[in-house]
C-alpha cells in the first residue's frame, strides 16, 4: 500500500530517563535504515521525553511521542501537560484515549475528540486509540462500538487534515493479556474502521494508518501486517526490551 507502516513503542508507566536511555543506545545500535521504511515512533513517561528529545531520535529517522495530552495550551490545570509543551521536547507524535486512560482516569468521548483537535492545532500526529471490551465482542457489537469511537472523537474534522491522524485498533481483552486477536478479526475490524474513515473524513480515509494493538510479539506480528487494512502496530510489553522491539521494527520495514 502507499501508506507507510507505522511502529508505536507504548512504554505505559516504565522506565526511568536512565532506562530510556539505555533502551535507546541498544535499539539504535541494531538500526539500519528500517526507521526509512518504517515511522517508527517511541513513547516514554513524560519524564523521559527531554533525556530522549537529548538524544536526538531524529538523527536516526525515529520519532518522540507522548502517551497523553491536555487540550488547554497552558492555565490552571493541575498535572496536565499542553500540546506546545510536548512540542518543546521533541514530541512530533502523541497517543489520545488510550483504553487505560478511558477505563482508569474517565476519559471521555468528549476529552479524546479535544485532545485529537489540539493535538492536530499544534501540527502533532495524533495516535487515536478504540477498541471493544471482551462483553462488547462477546455480545456482538465490537464493530458498533468501534464505529462510535471513531465518529465520538473525529467528528467536525477538517477533512483537509484527517490524514495526518493515525487509528489504533486495541481490542481491550487483547492488551496485556499475552492473548492477541486473530490476525483476521483484526483485518476484519480494520475494514470496518475504514469504511467508518470514509464516512468521516472522504478521500483522506484513504491514507490514514490503522494500527493493530493488542499482545503484538515477534510471533505474532507478521500475521497483522499481512491484513490489508493493518499499517503497524501499538506495542506495549513487546516495546520494552530492544530486541523485541527491533524485530518488529524490522518485520515491518
Ligand atoms: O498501547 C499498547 C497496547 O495497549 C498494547 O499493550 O502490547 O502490552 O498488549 P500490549
Amino acid at each position: 500500500a502507499a501508506r507507510k507502516p507505522l511502529l508505536a513503542a507504548n512504554w505505559k508507566m516504565n522506565k526511568t530517563p536512565e532506562e530510556a536511555l539505555a533502551f535507546w543506545r541498544e535499539f539504535s545500535g541494531r538500526l539500519s535504515g528500517e526507521s526509512e521504511r518504517v515511522e517508527v515512533v517511541i513513547c516514554p513517561p513524560y519524564t523521559a521525553l527531554p533525556a530522549l528529545d537529548g538524544a536526538n531520535l531524529r538523527a536516526r529517522g525515529v520519532y518522540l511521542g507522548a502517551q497523553n495530552v491536555h487540550w488547554e495550551p497552558r492555565g490552571a490545570f493541575t498535572g496536565e501537560v499542553s500540546p506546545g509543551m510536548l512540542r518543546a521536547v521533541g514530541c512530533s507524535h502523541v497517543i489520545v484515549g488510550h483504553s487505560e486512560r478511558r477505563a482508569y482516569f474517565g476519559e471521555s468521548d468528549e476529552a479524546v475528540q479535544r485532545k485529537l483537535q489540539a493535538a492536530l492545532d499544534e501540527g502533532m500526529t495524533p495516535i487515536l486509540c478504540v477498541g471493544e471490551t471482551l462483553e462488547q465482542r462477546t455480545a456482538g457489537r465490537a464493530e458498533e462500538v468501534v464505529a462510535a469511537q471513531l465518529t465520538a472523537a473525529l467528528e467536525g474534522l477538517d477533512t483537509g487534515r484527517a490524514a495526518r491522524v493515525v487509528v489504533a485498533y486495541e481490542p481491550v481483552w487483547a492488551i496485556g493479556t499475552g492473548r492477541s486477536a486473530e490476525a483476521r478479526d483484526a483485518g476484519e475490524m480494520a475494514a470496518a474502521v475504514r469504511r467508518r474513515l470514509r464516512d468521516l473524513a472522504g478521500p483522506a480515509a484513504e491514507e490514514i494508518r490503522i494500527l493493530y494493538g493488542g499482545s503484538v510479539a515477534p510471533d505474532n506480528f507478521v500475521q497483522f501486517l499481512a491484513e490489508a487494512e493493518v499499517d503497524g502496530g501499538l506495542v506495549g510489553t513487546a516495546s520494552l526490551r530492544p530486541e523485541s522491539f527491533f524485530a518488529l521494527v524490522a518485520a515491518a520495514a
